[in-house]
């Protein structure tokens, strides 16, 4: 199969192209850096500006599925300009790629579309488990930004494309994501959970969500999915594995909630809202993890580092 990747160059993206090129299909890569544009000899780099509405639909020749990754991170500081931009580039972002394809319409071959989406879009929540079904009535900034996005994917149904939005938890990988800052005061002896310390967190390794990625596209899958491990497991727990997995003490009491959203403000929801996400839907249609529990997740991943 021929994919187009958007968000290529990311965390998810890099893992991705790897696997892709394992399994024996092509892909073209959509990129905002004209830098990155020659970066990969193995993938066919265009340009897109996602704020001025710029795509190279040349990027869509011979395409089978896109899978759809871009986004501004939600790591950076949420000020009112940067929240739109968090937004914009998801919303937008998809709205261009969708706009792109009808004006070929009969000259391009996609079939389908495979979507990032967030658990994000849950509402924080102390129940077990939440499914794909839950009823949506977005509240807070992330709840809203996923929910507008996973929206914008449906502009790809009037256009006779397949649609799967996955809904990815914490991503846990061997260089950057949610690990990489959780590392730092760990490695130190100093990790500590947030607030406290009882919200879930539903976490995926990332060798089980590229795979979860090629089996969606390659079996056609269409609805929403979330992609978590089946084992969340609550904040306080995630830092004593790391902890543990970095051969570190864990003895910190818990960093104070306020004291967290003193000092990142509304973002602090990252940390301290509670997601404990059902992965029953994907295990249903047979997927099979290979990462299920997070102890071994986090040993394979600095076995493989060193640290
Ligand atoms: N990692 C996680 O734990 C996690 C959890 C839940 C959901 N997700 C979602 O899954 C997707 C992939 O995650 P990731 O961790 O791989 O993200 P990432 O490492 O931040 O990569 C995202 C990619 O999006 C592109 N991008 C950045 N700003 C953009 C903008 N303003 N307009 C258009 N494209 C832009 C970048 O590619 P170029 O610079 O090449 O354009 C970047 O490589 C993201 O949408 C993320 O929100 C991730």
């Amino acid at each position: 199969m021929k994919f187009l990747i958007t968000g290529a160059t990311g965390l998810v993206g890099r893992a991705l192209t790897v696997q892709l090129l394992a399994e024996g299909h092509s892909y073209n890569f959509l990129t905002t850096r004209k830098q990155q544009l020659d970066s990969d000899p193995q993938g066919k780099g265009f340009y897109w500006n996602v704020k001025e509405g710029v795509l190279d639909e040349s990027c869509f020749q011979g395409v089978d599925c896109i899978i759809h990754l871009a986004g501004a991170s939600i790591s950076k500081r949420w000020t009112k300009a940067y929240k739109k931009e968090i937004l914009d580039s998801r919303v937008a972002g998809t709205e261009l790629l969708a706009n792109g394809l009808k004006t070929l319409e009969g000259k391009h071959q996609v079939k389908q579309l495979i979507a990032a989406s967030a658990v994000g879009i849950y509402p924080s929540s102390t129940e077990l488990l939440k499914e794909e079904d839950a009823q949506q009535n977005p509240q807070t900034f992330m709840e809203k930004v996923v929910f507008y996005w996973e929206q914008s994917m449906d502009r790809f149904s009037e256009l006779g494309i397949g649609i799967a939005k996955i809904r990815i938890g914490l991503v846990l990988a061997q260089e950057g994501g949610v690990l990489a800052t959780l590392k730092i005061p760990t490695q130190l002896g100093l990790g500590a959970a947030f607030g406290n310390g009882k919200q879930g967190q539903s976490w995926i390794h990332i060798t089980d969500l590229v795979n979860l990625f090629m089996t969606a596209a390659t079996a056609r899958w269409t609805g929403i999915y979330n992609a978590v491990a089946p084992n969340p497991v609550s904040q306080k727990n995630l830092m004593k594995a790391l902890a543990k997995a970095l051969k570190r003490p864990y003895f910190m009491p818990p960093l104070p909630g306020f004291f967290i959203t003193m000092l990142t403000g509304e973002m602090s929801a990252l940390v301290l809202e509670s997601h404990w996400i059902s992965a029953q839907k994907v295990i249903d249609k047979g997927f099979v993890f290979l990462y299920p529990e997070l102890e071994a997740s986090l040993q394979d991943i600095y076995q493989k580092t060193g640290k």
